[in-house]
């Protein structure tokens, strides 16, 4: 039997929700959808609060989802005004920057306001309107959540983009959502090193036409070269604009952002999320998991520009009157201390993080935790991948001291915020488990033919019911949205993982069935890294499996042919991990390159991926049916020269 951690006492007592009230909550939850969302819904500031909850078909013929269609409200609004009342002197954001000598910033909720206000008044004088998009390609810092409000504010979608993103992929990103202003900022700092942020939107701009303004955030005060009429710096229009800004009125339906994640097929998706039914999500799910109280200090230690950031930095934590932390850095620098220390700095409660961060960190051996108190932490989270026991048990014993539950949240970009996650007052733990779903949220396991199985059992993971959170479109291409996640099992949101669920109706996440990989808790498409390969000149055809990692997960293994007269060499493969890290950054660098004169193909032409994961994992013993193969020979040279 696993491990089990049961709910301690304290937390059973003091939580707002404890196991019998969590029973209640998901049994009224499904069975009167209704009226349940409407009284969530309550949770927010509406201008005209809904009528309606949930309006929704996963079925082709009347596909839709909407949520609280007739409502209207502002999500900057209820992140910042309504605490204007209740908590104008709180600190909202609290922000640790890199370099640990340097201090802390602190904004209130009524300076965020002011600050917020402010960027949304630069975004209009350049001309920005309601239903525009504004990419966001910013470090950690204050400005970032400041821009990203603002957008929510006058009601223009942004489209965050991570500032490890390379110029090409920022390009592809500004394009695709036809974008004609981009936030950015001289330069990034992160563990002691510069990141060439204008730069990189400098090059970028040649591949994306639709790109026009370009306002610079000065943050590091590093020398960037400005184009009249096009580039603004921010401290300059900021000047020229009004204090207030009154946050515009929106449809709970009205999109809220874009953010691009990586599926199974080449081009990542703009996911699209709309404002009233994500903030419910968020806001409720921030509450749930982490019990939060307002005021409590905060620290989601994920980046902006990734969907953690967006809900469980920002939306979420805001929404509820957090202060939430924001981070500049990475962990292990200066010292793989630096977590901790940042936690006994700020008196920080909740500590929300990936398990790659975790092993890493372990790695480094106890005594950089030890040597740090703690004591003020009171709940842990992972997010992002599954979480080893091994790593989940050092979290729990070294990192919290034995004290603290660990809320493990299955979620993905798609589904807004966290699905399936325990309740530290009502949930007993298992190392490795994600445990049980939220309110609201109905997961299955299917087969491979789309039978539901009951019980304990493994499978494939679909949610068969709209939650508010739930992504509504991708971005230019609703048909590809059906096509994606509607189609495998007709009638069901299809997740992309597989899932086990055991005798106690607790659900472990196995991973990813598609082509996607997770590579230290970023998502990776096989195909992005396999169209930035065949890009390179010498190479004819690249296909990348993933391959079991000790820190990051997963790690990325590619195999790649020549063109023919190109010879392999230890040179070349350092020129293509390289090429890698400029067309989509240095996240989808392979970690093993192997030469390799054929790759293993159906008659039809179909590559075996499942040969090339098992030749990757070392699992060769076991290779399967190989005599479909068009050249069954293959097989053999792939094996003589595996490169791990
Ligand atoms: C994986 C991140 C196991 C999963 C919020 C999912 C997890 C993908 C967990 C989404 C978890 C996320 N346990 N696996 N707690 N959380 N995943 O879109 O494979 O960056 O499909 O969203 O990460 O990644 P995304």
């Amino acid at each position: 039997m696993a491990d089990l951690y049961p709910v301690p006492q304290d937390w059973a007592k003091r939580a707002r929700v404890n196991a019998e009230k969590y029973t209640q909550l998901y049994g009224r939850s499904l069975a009167d959808p209704g009226s349940f969302w409407l009284e969530q819904a309550r949770r927010l500031d509406w201008i005209k609060r809904p009528e309606i909850a949930g309006d929704w078909s996963f079925r082709e013929e009347d596909f839709r989802i909407t949520w609280f269609v007739d409502g209207r409200l502002n999500a900057s609004a209820n992140c910042i005004d309504r605490h204007l009342k209740t908590r104008p002197d709180q600190v909202a954001i609290l922000w640790e920057p890199d370099e640990p000598g340097e201090e802390a910033r602190r904004f209130t909720y009524r300076q965020l306001h002011a600050e917020v206000c402010r960027f949304a008044n630069v975004l209009k004088a350049q001309g920005v309107q309601k239903g525009d998009r504004v990419t966001i390609y910013m470090p950690m810092i204050p400005e970032a959540a400041f821009a990203i409000l603002a957008c929510a504010r006058i009601g223009a979608i942004h489209s965050v983009v991570f500032g490890g993103f390379s110029p090409e992929a920022l390009a592809g990103r500004i394009q695709d959502c036809d974008s004609k202003i981009i936030v950015t900022a001289d330069e990034g700092r992160r563990g002691g090193k510069r990141v060439p942020l204008k730069a990189n939107v400098d090059a970028s701009a040649a591949h994306a036409s639709s790109l026009q303004k370009v306002i610079v955030v000065r943050a590091t005060g590093g020398d960037v070269a400005m184009q009249d009429g096009r580039d603004v710096w921010y401290h300059e229009a900021a000047r020229d604009v009004e204090a207030d800004c009154p946050p515009e009125p929106m449809g709970a339906e009205d999109p809220l952002f874009i953010l691009y994640t990586s599926g199974s097929t080449g081009k990542p998706k703009g996911v699209l999320h709309t404002t009233g039914g994500y903030l419910v999500w968020v806001s409720l799910t921030h509450e749930l998991v982490f019990d939060y109280k307002p005021g409590t200090i905060y620290w989601c230690a994920a980046d902006i520009g990734w969907v953690t950031g967006h809900s469980y930095i920002l939306y979420g934590p805001l929404a509820n009157g957090a202060t939430t932390v924001m981070f500049e850095g990475v962990p292990n620098w200066p010292t793989p201390s630096r977590i901790w220390e940042v936690i006994d700095r700020h008196g920080i409660e909740i500590l929300y993080t990936a398990p790659t961060a975790l092993r890493a960190l372990m790695r480094e051996g106890d005594e950089y935790v030890k040597r740090t108190s703690r004591g003020s932490l009171k709940l842990l989270g992972t997010v992002g991948e599954p979480i080893n026991p091994e790593a989940w048990r050092w979290y729990h014993d070294v990192v919290g001291g034995g004290r603290c539950p660990i809320v493990d949240t299955w979620w993905q970009t798609e589904t807004g915020g966290a699905l399936i996650a325990p309740l530290p007052g009502a949930t007993d733990l298992k190392p490795g488990s994600a445990t049980r779903p939220l309110p609201g949220v109905d997961p299955q396991i299917v087969d491979a033919e789309g039978e539901v199985l009951t019980g304990a059992a493994e499978g494939n993971l679909v949610i068969a019911k709209s939650w508010p959170g739930q992504m509504r479109t991708v971005w230019g291409d609703h048909g590809r949205f059906f096509q994606t996640y509607f189609t495998t099992y007709p009638g069901k949101y299809f997740t992309g993982d597989g899932a086990r669920r055991d005798e106690d109706g607790y659900y472990w996440i196995t991973g990813r069935v598609d082509d996607v990989l997770n590579v230290s808790g970023h998502r990776m498409g096989t195909a992005e890294v396999e169209s930035a390969l065949v890009l390179h000149a010498k190479v004819a055809e690249a296909a990348v499996v993933g391959m079991p990692h000790d820190i990051k997960g997963q790690g990325i293994y590619a195999y790649v042919t020549l063109n023919s007269g190109e010879e392999p060499s230890d040179a070349l493969r350092k020129d293509l991990v390289a090429w890698v890290r400029t067309e989509i950054g240095p996240i989808a660098s392979p970690d093993v390159i192997q030469f390799a004169p054929g790759l293993p193909k159906t008659r039809s032409g179909k590559i075996m991926r499942r040969i090339l994961r098992k030749i990757a994992e070392g699992d060769i013993s076991n290779l399967g049916d190989t005599s479909t193969l068009a050249d069954p020979g293959v097989v053999d040279d792939l094996v003589a020269n595996r490169a791990a």
